[in-house]
């Protein structure tokens, strides 16, 4: 089938170049995002594939639609980007990749930890300037901390286990807990309002939905341990970055690793060291020493790139042979509870 591929990264061609060794479809691949200006480029191509900084809105799969796309393959496991309903309205599937590596971003959430609690991204820029001092620089032992786990699918799993590891309590919030986790892990299942009150870490791993759209906001930072830290992988909105911002500021919140940002798109991915950052809540955010930001990367492993490229192309493959499309995403019926 021909997929147009749109923010198409240099780090990813490879990846799908040899995973389409096995199914010899035919790709191209485009550097811009899928927008309503760009998406005449997918003229005459069978499959689109997006990725999370693309725009699906309503007009831009009409239009898909009406060029004769017949699927939209997207390689993000999170498709709060979609707009699943008129999809579903224009009968053009979406599959995702639902699961590539929970290791990847699970691994990452703790290298923001560590990092921030161990100022590495300062001491890095000291030393390079044969600044070899060590004030400011104090951080704490992980061993014995109370780390909160909100959401504890794939990656808040991966993430919890590995937190054990390092000694800490771990507490998580989930509505479908996870047994495993409990039994052999150790890990106590408790209300949010305790994960907020108890824990010195709290990382989130939840898909953002209406009703985990600024799930952290001012009233929960005032809930917070005084001086806790925050770690973002999850999606940026999960967080009312302006509520952060007064948190930082008034020191309720000792530091932030941010992985997503509410408004990143457009920013993260870009190399914008020419013209700048319009965007006044980001560069804020970027004054703190104690907030650690990267551009949405906690997937970029190779082994998850790899495992991205097959299940996409598998996901293709499935619907040109009219099997069942076991990563269908659908818009939830009106009126569905959602977690
Ligand atoms: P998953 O679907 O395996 O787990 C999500 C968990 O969140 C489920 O256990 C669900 O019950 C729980 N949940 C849902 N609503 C909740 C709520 N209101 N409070 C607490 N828990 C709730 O998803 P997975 O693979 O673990 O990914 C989690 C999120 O991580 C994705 O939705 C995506 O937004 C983000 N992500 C970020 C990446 C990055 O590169 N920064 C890469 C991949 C995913």
């Amino acid at each position: 089938m021909r997929i147009a591929i749109f923010s198409t990264h240099k780090f990813e061609r490879e990846f799908f170049q040899h995973a389409n060794l096995e199914f010899k479809h035919t790709l191209d691949f485009f550097d811009a995002r899928l927008t309503e200006q760009t998406t005449s480029l997918a003229a005459g191509y069978g499959a689109v594939c997006a990725f999370v900084s693309d725009q699906l809105d309503e007009k831009v799969i009409e239009r898909l639609k009406s060029q004769g796309t017949r699927l939209v393959a997207l390689r993000s496991a999170g498709f709060n980007h979609v707009d699943l309903e008129t999809a579903a309205r224009f009968e053009l599937p979406v599959v995702r990749v639902p699961e590539y590596s929970p290791y990847a971003v699970a691994e990452h959430a703790v290298c923001l930890i560590l990092a921030l609690n161990r100022k590495i991204h300062r001491a890095y820029n000291r030393v390079r300037e044969s600044n070899f001092n060590l004030d400011g620089l104090v951080g704490f032992d992980l061993h014995g901390k109370t780390v909160g786990v909100i959401g504890t699918g794939r990656i808040g799993a991966a993430f919890a286990r590995i937190m054990r590891g390092f000694g800490c309590r771990v507490l998580a919030y989930d509505p479908t807990p996870n047994d495993e986790l409990c039994n052999t892990y150790g890990v106590q299942y408790v209300e949010l309002d305790k994960i907020y009150s108890s824990s010195d870490v709290i990382s989130l791993h939840v898909p953002l939905t209406p009703k985990t759209r600024h799930l952290i906001d001012d009233s929960v930072f005032m809930r917070m341990k005084r001086g806790a830290m925050l770690i973002n992988t999850g999606r940026g909105a999960l967080v009312d970055a302006q509520a952060l911002i007064t948190a930082l500021k008034c020191g309720t919140l000792g530091a932030a690793g941010l992985d997503v940002y509410e408004e990143e798109e457009g920013v993260f991915f870009e190399d914008l060291s020419d013209t700048g950052l319009k965007d006044d809540t980001l560069a804020r955010l970027l004054t703190f020493p104690n907030v650690l930001i990267t551009s949405h990367q906690a997937f970029l492993t190779a082994e998850a790139l790899s495992n991205i490229a097959a299940t996409t192309l598998r996901n293709v493959a499935d619907f040109e042979a009219g099997r069942p499309l076991v990563n269908e995403v659908r818009a939830e019926p009106k009126g569905a509870k959602r977690a």
